[in-house]
This record gives structure tokens, sequence and C-alpha cells, in this order.
């Protein structure tokens, strides 16, 4: 008898434990995306919030006013979840003077020598918004632009499309173009960023995304101690002005090589002519690849919390800038200050100014093409 009633209570417990466990599994978040209003541009024209999360508890922002990714939430070693991207936390602080924190830079993402570029015969001026260069698209490029949103669902996945038409001669740019960029949260805490656009005349198009990210937290600190490689055996040198000379540079020996990981900091300030010139990083590697695949671009971690980002993508470049110009003056989320080099951004992109370099891959969009670029940013805990 008394066997009998220790059987029945080690049993009572064992039904009870595996109650509670699917329980535990049916609190455990799903995928999900919520729409709230993110307030109203200086034109008056509204602009929503969309808040993407995953099963595992990731969770990302997104506004449509300038596609501008506001807060990617992450784990670190020990569970602890974070935002990792500097921004601001109302809509008026993005609408006033951002440094393209986490937009959608176009119609040409980064410089293009003294604003000015032929295509056919023609000469096209654009704004000198960077000194004399053209900087990310202009005075209002994609950053500074409401586009259309619509929520995407999909098994394992949720979504926002965004979608806007840039007119012909906007900012100075030939052709009708249409833009669309799909920003997806999947299950594999992945930022997945599908682009396309079509033109109804030959133009260029660069399109990338500005996320400043810090893996220790945005605001916490500097990136100095990040871990970074990026899979580019050559880069492409600068002048003065930032702007490519045309070479193609073996990184190799340089303070530009992470083909193995190194710390941002360790070669920062180093005596070197393409250090001064960036202020830092800030310049475009050649990836390794063969052609237009999904490819491994680069790996950050930083070592302290263990957050650990890999970015892929079917672009042939990278810009890899070290927050060399923030010093600290624009107040980011919850107060805090963005000093130099307290981020990081990589985008993914066509080499600049390669409407002025025949050399370098075509940026060039005809009417019966259509523009098409992937990249992920996939995050995890080492
Ligand atoms: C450029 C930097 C620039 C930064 C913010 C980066 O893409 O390479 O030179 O300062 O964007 O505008």
């Amino acid at each position: 008898m008394r066997f009998i009633c220790k059987y029945m209570t080690t049993l009572f417990f064992i039904l009870i434990i595996a109650l509670l466990a699917e329980c535990v599994k049916e609190i455990k978040p799903t995928m999900n995306i919520e729409e709230k209003v993110f307030g109203k541009t200086a034109d008056g024209i509204p602009a929503n919030l969309y808040i993407l999360t995953n099963s595992n508890g990731m969770e990302v922002k997104i506004t449509n006013y300038g596609g501008i990714v506001v807060s990617i939430s992450v784990p670190d070693k020990n569970g602890k979840f974070y935002d990792v991207v500097l921004g601001y936390d109302t809509l008026e602080e993005y609408t006033r003077d951002n440094p393209y924190f986490g937009c959608i830079v176009g119609r040409y993402a980064n410089r293009i020598a003294k604003g000015a570029f032929m295509l056919n015969g023609v000469e096209y001026t654009l704004a000198q918004n960077n000194n004399d260069n053209h900087l990310h698209g202009g005075i209002k490029g994609f950053d500074k632009v409401v586009w259309n949103a619509e929520i995407v669902r999909r098994d394992e996945e949720v979504g926002v499309k965004l979608t806007y038409l840039s007119v012909d001669g906007e900012e100075g740019y030939p052709g009708n173009l249409n833009v669309t960029v799909i920003y997806t949260l999947t299950d594999s805490d992945e930022l997945k960023i599908d682009y396309m656009a079509t033109t109804d005349r030959d133009t260029v198009v660069n399109l990338t995304n500005h996320s400043y990210f810090n893996l220790a937290g945005a605001g916490l600190g500097d990136v100095l101690g990040h871990e970074m490689m990026i899979n580019a055996d050559r880069f492409t040198p600068i002048n003065a002005n930032l702007i490519p000379t045309g070479e193609l540079r073996s990184v190799e020996g340089t303070p530009l090589d992470f083909t193995r990981p190194e710390t941002i900091g360790s070669r920062i300030d180093a005596d070197d002519e393409q250090i001064k010139f960036g202020g830092g990083y800030d310049h475009n590697w050649v990836l390794n690849k063969s052609g237009e695949e999904l490819s491994l671009a680069a790996r950050v971690s930083d070592p302290a919390t263990g957050r650990c980002m890999m970015v892929y993508t079917t672009e042939p470049g990278i810009q890899f800038y070290s927050g060399n110009f923030l010093d600290g003056s624009s107040r980011g989320k919850k107060g805090s200050v963005y000093h130099k080099r307290y981020a990081f951004c990589l985008e993914t992109q066509h080499f600049p100014d390669s409407p002025n370099k025949p050399e370098f891959p075509s940026v060039v969009l005809k009417p019966a093409e259509t523009y098409k670029q992937t990249t992920i940013y996939r995050f995890s805990v080492k």
C-alpha cells in the first residue's frame, strides 16, 4: 500500500511538471506585428510605428518615415534584452537633425563626386550636400519621405512592405523610380531587408540601410572593443574628400585588414593615410564573392555581452563607418548622448561614386530591368 501511495505521488508530481511545461510553452511569445501612430511630419503627414516580435522575444521597431529601423532588441549571453541601434524616441526628433540613424538611403547611397554624373551623354547635377559632394540621395532623400506601408505575415515571419515613387527629376535623378523595401523579422533572429526598384528611364540606383549598431547596447559606450570580421581581401581607397580613387587595393598589411577578427579600436588611430582621410574607418570593402549570391559579408561580436551579428548580402560592397562624425551634440533615446565611435554602420551597397567610375560594377538601371538586393542582419550570442 505504502509503495502504491509513493508511486501515485511521484506520478502526480510528474504530471504537474508536464502541465507547467506546457503552460510555459503557451506563454512563449509568438510572431507578432503591431501598428501604432508614431506622429506627424512638419507637413502634417502621419507616420506609423510597426513593432515586430518573434517567438524568441526579439523585437524590431520600424517607422515608415524614412523606412527607419527605430530599435532592435536582442538578448545578451545572460538572456538580458537591450536595444542595439542608435536613434530617437520620437518622430519629431527623427525629422529634425538625424545623421541617417536607421534609415533607407537612396536614390544613391554614399557619395557622388562633385554632385554630378554623365548618363547616355547627358550630365545630371545633384545637390552638393556634403562639402562639394552629393551624399545619401541629396537634400530630401529616401530617408526623409513617408513611405506607403503594408503589413506582411508569412509562416515564421512578420514584416512591413514599404513602397515609394520617386518621381522623374526628384533630387536631380532621371526617371520615375518605383521602390519597394520589405523588412522581415524571422524566427531565426534575422532582420531581412529585400529591396526592389523599377524605372521608366535609364537611371542610377544604390540603396542601403544606415543603422548605427552597438552590440553592447545603444548609448552605453563606444564600440572600440567589438570584434569585426569583414569578408573582403580588397577595399576602394579614398582621397581626402572620401571619394574612391578607382583603385581596388589589397587590405593586406593595412589597418583595413579584417579578414581575421580584429577589434575595431586596435588600429583606428593608426598612422595611415587611409585612416586619416576617413577619420577612422569610413571605407567601402570589396566583398569576396563570385557574383550576386547572398553571402557572408561581415561578422561582429561584443566580447563583454556575447552579442554577435552576421551580415549577409547580395551586394558587391560594404561601407564600414565607425561613427567618426558622432560628436555627442544630439541626445538620443532615453536622453543618452552618442559620442564619437559609439556605433558602427555596415552599409551593404555598390561602390561609392560608381556613376563616375566605369570600372566599378554598374549602378545603371534600365526600364526593362529590376533592381534587387537582399541583406540579412542575423543576431546570436556567443
Ligand atoms: C558615410 C559617412 C557619413 C555617414 C553619415 C556614411 O555612410 O560613409 O562618411 O558621415 O554615412 O552621413
